[in-house]
This record gives structure tokens, sequence and C-alpha cells, in this order.
């Protein structure tokens, strides 16, 4: 059964490049081998996560993804079964706030921050549908 989970997380401490090149690294390389896909958005120290891929393997990851220090209060802010994928082409697309996606998050933040643990999963929904349009790899 074809599911999404997605989750936020505080980021632990402060992550530099080495460290989310670390996190791709190991999503690429597991993703691929578990058919998950999905997109990881980082913005001003907040993980916004989706996964999607069969229910089993995903649940797996995501109880991995619990026990990683890098980041703490995981919360799941919308899990259902899903008709298709919405991430067909990356074992893990990233979205940072470096670049222009800065409008993106604004566009979705109630105020100056972007803020996913308040946000309704209509709006989650929303957010990963344009998501989808900008997300690029970290090289
Ligand atoms: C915010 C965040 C997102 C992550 N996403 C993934 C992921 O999608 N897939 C994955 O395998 N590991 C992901 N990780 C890393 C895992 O927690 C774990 O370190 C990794 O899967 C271990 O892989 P390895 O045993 O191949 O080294 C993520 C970590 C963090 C902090």
């Amino acid at each position: 059964m074809l599911i999404q989970l997605t989750y936020a997380s505080r980021t632990a401490r402060i992550l530099g490049p080495a460290d989310i090149k670390d996190i791709l690294g190991a999503s690429q390389r597991n993703n691929a081998r578990a058919d998950i896909t999905g997109a990881l958005c980082l913005n001003h120290g907040i993980f916004l996560q989706q996964l999607e891929g069969d229910r089993a393997a995903v649940n797996a990851l995501y109880h991995r993804l619990l026990k990683d220090t890098r980041h703490r209060d995981t919360a799941v802010l919308d899990f259902g079964e899903i008709p298709h994928r919405r991430f067909t082409s990356w074992s893990m697309g990233l979205l940072t706030s470096l670049d222009t996606n800065r409008q993106l998050f604004l566009k979705y933040s109630s105020s100056a921050d972007f803020d996913p643990y308040s946000m309704s999963t209509s709006t989650l929904r929303s957010f990963f549908d344009e998501v989808m349009q900008n997300v690029r790899w970290l090289e």
C-alpha cells in the first residue's frame, strides 16, 4: 500500500553543509533501495519532510529517523494512503531557505516564521505541491 508521511522536527544543534550532505547521502542511498521518494525542507532550524512509499518501508524509516540525534521534537503532521506519488524523480529532494525558496516559505506562513507545526493538512499538501516545482539537489 502506497502512503505518505509528513513530519516536522527541529535541528538539535546548528547543522552545517556537511551534516546536510550526510543526511542527503544516506537518503539517496537508502531511499532508492527501499523505493522511498520525498522531499526535505529546512528553514530556520525546522525540518519538514514528506516521505512516500510502501507503508512498512516508510514506517521503518520513520522509526530510524526518530533515533537521529541531529533533530528533536519530531511530530507527524499528516499520514495517509495516496493514489500516486508526488515526488517520482528524487529519492530525496532538498529545499532550503538559502535561495529563491524564501518566498515559497513565506507564502505558507501566517507570520514571519515558517511554522509547519501549526499548518493544516490541506495547507501542507498545497505546500508540497509547490515544493515539487522548486525542489533541487544539493551537490
Ligand atoms: C531531518 C532528517 C531527515 C532524514 N531523512 C532520511 C531519509 O529520508 N532517508 C534515510 O535513509 N535517512 C534519513 N536521515 C538519516 C537517518 O536518520 C539515518 O542517519 C540514516 O538513515 C542512517 O543511514 P545509514 O545506516 O545508511 O548510515 C535523515 C535524518 C534527518 C535528521
